[in-house]
């Protein structure tokens, strides 16, 4: 196991009262597997990333719950530990490539740089690197492009090149929170090919975040179904697919046009999601679900398994117990 987070919750202090963002996640990552993370909006994908690597926003406040990375509790580990995982052995990559970028020095020094930080190798080494990592994210000509500054490359070229940066160190884990979002359709086929690719050849373990039910089914081999901060459903993703447990994950499922490809955003499901300055005391899904019972409305659900490796957080079919 690489990582396992558990029971894991993140308040936010604010202006209107706290905010319960995540509420008791728990999840794990095998060495070498690919885990993708989707839910709407504000479900608390990318503050579950960005807990891992250690960079919430000062008025977080994790109450409780632990983050083992490879045996460690990470939420034990000095800042400057923290600091020393983050790009070395926990790669990361973002929607928007150009906030990964410094945008006036050339693309060859910004990767020589972070491999010289990483590997402390020589400079002409490193220079040799350079190209090999630019070809390894298939860059058809590594000496032009390591020329070039990142604004007079396309967004796919430059998430090709945020993807080398993160892969150079190399690390153990890449975290990439919606990585090809903000890309045209053929370009995200293209990058989530080359995140399986660099998976399968360096077997780095991948936490894909997105809101995309068509990019998970291309690449992850699990699947968690977060909803309001909670994960609802877990498991392998052709089973997620197939044969979904939760109602919520039912609804994603229905509001993706016929066929499951990347770049179909999804469709809106009906009602609105609780606020999480008051989170309801049964069900979060309850008010937007068409199964909801009493027992939906007024207690919590706990995730349970349903099928061995898969589990839902429901109280159809006679799930588990009261929280
Ligand atoms: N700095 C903050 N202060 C207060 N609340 C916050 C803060 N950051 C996040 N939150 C709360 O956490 C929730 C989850 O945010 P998060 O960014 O993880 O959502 P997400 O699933 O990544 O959504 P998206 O698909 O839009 O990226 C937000 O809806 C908000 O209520
Ligand atoms: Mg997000």
């Amino acid at each position: 196991m690489l990582l396992e987070v558990k029971n894991l919750y993140i308040d936010f202090e604010g202006m209107r009262g706290r905010t319960e963002a995540i509420k008791n996640i728990h999840f794990s990552l095998e060495k070498g597997e690919i885990l993708g993370i989707v839910g709407e909006s504000g479900s608390g994908k990318s503050i579950t990333a960005l807990s891992i690597l250690g960079l919430l926003e000062e008025n977080a406040i994790i109450s409780n719950g632990e983050i083992i990375y490879n045996g460690r509790n990470l939420l034990r580990l000095q800042k400057k530990e923290r600091q020393l995982l983050r790009g070395r052995e926990i790669g990361m990559v973002f929607q928007e490539p150009m906030t990964a970028l410094h945008p006036t020095m050339k693309i060859g020094k910004q990767l020589q740089h972070v491999i010289q930080r990483h590997r402390n190798i020589p400079a002409k080494e490193a220079k040799e690197a350079v190209l090999q990592a630019l070809q390894e994210v298939h860059i058809d000509q590594p000496e032009l492009v390591a020329k070039k500054y990142p604004f007079e490359l396309s967004g796919g070229m430059r998430q090709r090149i945020v993807i080398a940066l993160a892969m150079s160190a190399p690390p153990h884990l890449l975290i990439a929170d919606e990585p090809t979002t903000a890309l045209d359709v053929t370009i995200q086929y293209e990058i989530l090919n080359l995140i399986q690719e660099l998976n399968r050849k360096r077997g780095t373990s991948v936490l894909l975040i997105t809101h995309d039910l068509g990019v998970v089914s291309k690449i992850c081999d699990r699947t968690i179904v977060m909803y309001a901060g909670e994960v609802v459903e877990s498991g392998p993703t052709k089973e997620i697919l197939n044969r979904p447990n939760h109602p919520y994950t039912q609804s994603l499922l229905e509001a993706l046009p016929d066929s499951v490809s990347p770049g179909q955003p999804l469709r809106a499901i009906v009602g609105e999601t609780p606020s999480l300055l008051q989170r309801p005391n049964g069900c979060a899904f309850a008010t937007r679900c068409k199964y909801a019972m009493d027992i939906c409305r007024n207690h919590h659900p706990k995730l349970a398994e349903k099928e061995v490796n898969h589990q839902a957080a429901c109280w159809l079919e006679g799930t588990v117990s009261y929280d």
